[in-house]
């Protein structure tokens, strides 16, 4: 333990998710597993709770968080659907999928959710934990993935406590993410045109032009993110003695990301490749060329930003 709390592993059944039900209520911190990635969850109606979310990670307090519901209607009691973005939610809820709407005046959200914005960012998980947990509480929870800020989202509860132990109340432990990426931000405007503000699992919308250089419409899709606390060198077919190779097809590394080729099982191990070599004793890393199509698009994205230094 590293930090004021006792940070307790809970197990993905019944009692434990009584137990996180518990914490969320007295307005504590658990990190629960999801399809994407291990989401640091509070009840996203209290200011405490969530100004925890930003403490626990070193969150700037401008970054606005995802709201995670248990059902369309529950969305609905929060945000302003149009048309468009019911038909969104219908095609691709549970899943990962990410909308920005505009947040209803009356919604019982903590001001720090959506860090002075008029919209709201409201997703509903496709993870039988995380679902049960939502169904347990009669609060949203607002989430953010479970890492310090900047550094590597987790993908297992182990991910969560390398970077959070001792800074939160409670783990569940889910196993490994299926998907591996964050789900896909969609702003959908009032003249019914859809914006992707950050690719990911799914794709819906044209890309925002802006995106990438973030400071506008997604404040956390900053240039340096994912940061493995080392250099970091893309498109790298060998590898110096010194490098921690991550491997793709026909490259194998120390972690090889999919040894067929495969770009889903890629993503859903991108990030356990990039925490391994954090860990490793190697002072680099290099990672082989992804192809920038279907979810390749989405973890170039991600190696990009874990390619740019730190300011
Ligand atoms: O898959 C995911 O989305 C995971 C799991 C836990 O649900 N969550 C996640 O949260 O990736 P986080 O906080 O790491 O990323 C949320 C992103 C940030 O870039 C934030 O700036 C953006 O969503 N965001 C939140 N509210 C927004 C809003 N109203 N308008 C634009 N961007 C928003
Ligand atoms: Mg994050």
């Amino acid at each position: 333990m590293s930090g004021k709390y006792a940070t307790e592993t809970l197990q993905a059944n019944e009692s434990g998710i009584a137990r996180a039900a518990a914490i969320l209520r007295a307005g504590g911190l658990v990190a629960v597993p999801t399809e994407t990635v291990y989401g640091l969850a509070a009840r996203a109606d209290s200011e405490e709770a969530v100004g925890r979310i930003y403490e626990a990670k070193g969150r700037p307090s401008f970054n606005p968080l995802i709201v995670h519901v248990p059902s369309v209607e529950r969305a609905e009691s929060l945000a302003l659907f149009s048309a468009k973005a019911r038909e969104l939610a219908q095609d691709n809820w549970p899943g990962p999928l990410t909308l920005v709407l505009p947040k209803r005046e009356r919604a019982s959200l903590a001001a720090r959710v959506t860090a002075g914005l008029p919209t709201l960012a409201l997703r509903m998980p496709d993870h039988p934990v995380m679902a049960a947990l939502l169904e347990a509480v009669d609060f949203p929870l607002a989430a953010p993935s479970a890492n310090r800020s900047g550094f590597i989202s987790p993908t297992s509860a182990k991910h969560v406590l390398a970077s959070l132990d001792g800074r939160i109340d409670a783990v569940i432990d889910g196993g490994p993410s299926r998907s591996g990426l964050e789900s896909t931000i969609v702003a959908v405007r009032e003249d019914g045109s859809l914006e992707q503000l950050r690719p990911g699992p799914i794709e819906v919308a044209p890309r925002n032009s802006s995106s990438g250089s973030g400071a506008i419409e997604a404040p956390g899709q900053l240039a340096s993110h994912y940061a493995p606390g080392k250099p970091l060198r893309l498109h790298a077919d060998e590898h110096a003695a010194d490098e921690f190779m991550i491997g793709f097809g026909a490259i194998t590394g120390d972690c090889t990301l999919s040894e067929t080729g495969n770009l889903e099982e890629a993503a859903s191990r991108l990030y356990a490749c990039l925490h391994a070599g954090a860990r490793s004793g190697k002072p680099r890393i290099a990672v082989a060329s992804i192809p920038d199509r279907e979810i390749g698009l989405a973890i170039n994205d991600r190696l990009r930003r874990a390619a740019t230094p730190p300011d």
